[in-house]
């Protein structure tokens, strides 16, 4: 009884997570691709190097898409993309 419902919880867990990442997925498709498609997080040349510079570099993103990102989303993408792409 108390693993299948840990097994719950996890597939819980797990389930918000992968929606999560689709409507993050879905933001980037619709806000970012328009400048730059995922290569440039990715290129040799890219000029992030950590955290922190990330999350300046969205803050300025955000702002010349008129900050239509609040905070919270903004953390969520810095988090997708490190994870996904530059792994600090
Ligand atoms: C109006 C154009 C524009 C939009 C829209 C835009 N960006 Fe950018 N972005 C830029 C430019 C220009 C640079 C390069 C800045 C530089 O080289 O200093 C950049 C750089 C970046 C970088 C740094 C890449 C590196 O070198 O490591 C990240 C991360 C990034 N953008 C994320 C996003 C995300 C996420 C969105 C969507 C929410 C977005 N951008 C939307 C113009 C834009």
């Amino acid at each position: 009884m108390k693993l299948t419902l840990s097994l719950f919880v996890l597939l819980l867990i797990f389930s918000t997570q992968a929606t999560a990442n689709k409507t993050i997925e879905g933001l980037i498709d619709k806000q970012c691709t328009s400048c730059h498609g995922n290569e440039i997080y990715t290129g040799a040349n890219r000029k992030v190097k950590n955290l922190v510079q990330l999350e300046k570099q969205l803050h300025r993103c955000n702002h010349v898409i008129g900050n239509q990102m609040d905070m919270n989303t903004v953390t969520q993408l810095m988090n997708y993309l490190n994870k996904k792409y530059y792994k600090f």
